[in-house]
């Protein structure tokens, strides 16, 4: 694994290595044996905002013993026009990794392609693979193995839902996505995951129907109807994504041990219901947790000598 990018690169043992390891540096976290990045320092590149994303790989930088640098684009030369292939050139002799998080997705492969240093994705319009990898760490928390367990997505089949479905094919879980016909998942990375989900003894149903995609689910998981950029859209989005909210009534068709998931920030009353996402099945707060153990796990991986 050079990079953390896209999840379709990332090969299904790989991927359940970094669970286990997420596990074991979680029991572990305060331990000084666990800074095996010491005198590392990991550039991270926003173009947007972030609170978890931010704070995580921050504090799991400096908890494995290395730093991390804040690097937005409004103060670094990249927002004025310096290329992705000098920044990559540049930042490439200083740092040992580079975390970034922005629109288009082919910068952060072409930051990855000019630069010689590791390159985690810290979310694009396509993909959001970081918070994937701490999602099914949750589940697995929760209800000890993945395999066999059907998690259902409702809303927006974006950068959260396509992360989740290559996530998912590659521990044998049965992924049900729910989602209004334009807004569906980009098909190219429907059919790949569908594939590896097959191998690996799980399956993948895309739907417009969210009542099917909730029955039986162990697991509901919705996130913003508005993604970063699409601000102009919103009053239109929250007409089309109307009945795809997550609330009592979509609960009760899923299991009664079922759990509710949202990568956070979330909008109340929109994608999600108060009582759902404040109430006994909602596992959130351990979700935005395991962000700092996910990352931590491929930091390591990916950086330690
Ligand atoms: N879920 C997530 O990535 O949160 P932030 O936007 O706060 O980083
Ligand atoms: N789909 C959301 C995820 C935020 C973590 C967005 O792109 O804004």
């Amino acid at each position: 694994m050079k990079h953390f990018i896209d999840l379709a690169d990332i090969k299904a043992a790989e991927f359940l290595d970094l669970l286990d390891l997420a596990v074991l540096l979680k029991q572990n976290q305060h331990t000084t044996a666990s800074q095996r990045l010491a005198g590392k320092t990991l550039g991270m590149i926003f173009a947007k905002s972030s609170t978890r994303t931010r704070v995580s790989f921050e504090v799991g930088m400096y908890q494995l013993g290395g730093q991390a640098l804040f690097l937005s684009t409004q103060d670094i030369q990249l927002g004025r026009g310096e290329t992705i292939a000098d920044t990559a050139r540049v930042m490439s002799r200083f740092l040992d990794g580079i975390m970034i998080r922005t629109f288009s997705h082919q910068d952060v492969l072409d930051l990855a392609r000019y630069g010689s240093v590791p390159v985690i994705n810290g979310l694009t319009d396509l993909m959001h693979p970081c918070q994937a990898l701490a999602d099914l760490l949750t589940v697995k928390e929760c209800f000890s193995s993945l395999k066999g367990l059907k998690m259902a997505y409702f809303g927006d089949g974006n950068n959260v839902a396509h992360s989740l479905l290559q996530a998912g094919a590659k521990t044998g879980m049965h992924l049900a996505v729910a989602t209004p016909g334009q807004y569906a998942c980009s098909k190219s990375i429907v059919a790949a995951a569908s594939e590896e989900a097959e191998k690996n003894g799980g399956s993948i149903s895309i739907t417009e129907d969210p009542l099917e995609a909730a029955k039986d689910a162990d697991v509901l998981y919705t996130d913003t109807w508005v993604s970063m950029g699409q601000e102009d859209e919103k009053a239109a989005r929250i007409k089309i994504f109307g009945d795809y909210q997550v609330n009592e009534r979509l609960m009760a068709l899923a299991k009664s041990h079922a759990i509710f998931l949202h990568c956070l920030p979330a909008y109340r009353g929109l994608e999600v219901s108060e009582a759902v996402i404040d109430g006994p099945a909602s596992r959130i707060f351990d979700q935005a947790e395991n962000r700092l153990h996910a990352q931590k796990a491929v930091l390591v991986r990916l950086m330690e000598s």
